[in-house]
């Protein structure tokens, strides 16, 4: 049985105060004593809406809202889809300076979101299989 400080106990429950769950510990540790507090589940991660960027005519002082979760069906842009399939994520919004042609990122694996830095490239985007979309 696993005993835990007073000190450490309090760490956990002040963890879960603040984001209303907690994790357990490393190793698949289990602890009984918070067995009544909301263990919090595995973040949402983007999925791959395409293995390739987006070309899109961007104007200026327009307001886009790129979708990072990857589960919108008006890709490269947001329709909400976030809301239900991936509550954790939101998208990025921005608006540009000047009229130009941008490539998106369509992948959701760019360090440089919207815009594609050629990730995408990489093995593990392009041996990915595609989910469906909801
Ligand atoms: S499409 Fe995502 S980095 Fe190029």
């Amino acid at each position: 049985m696993l005993l835990l400080r007073p000190a450490a106990l309090v760490t956990l429950m002040r963890a879960a105060g603040r984001s209303g769950c907690v994790r357990d510990p490393p190793g698949g540790l289990h602890i009984p004593s918070l067995s009544s507090v909301r263990r919090c589940s595995a973040p949402p991660q983007p999925v791959i809406a395409a293995k390739q960027p987006f070309p899109v005519e961007l104007k200026a002082g327009k307001k886009y809202a790129w979708c990072a979760c990857g589960h919108s069906r008006s890709q490269p842009f947001c329709d909400g889809a976030h809301k239900k399939a991936a509550p954790g994520i939101s998208p990025l919004r921005f608006t540009p300076e000047e009229d130009k042609t941008a490539w998106l990122c369509g992948c959701k694996r760019t360090r440089s979101p919207p815009y594609c830095d050629g990730t995408h490239k990489e093995e593990a985007v392009q041996s990915a299989r595609l989910s469906a979309q909801p």
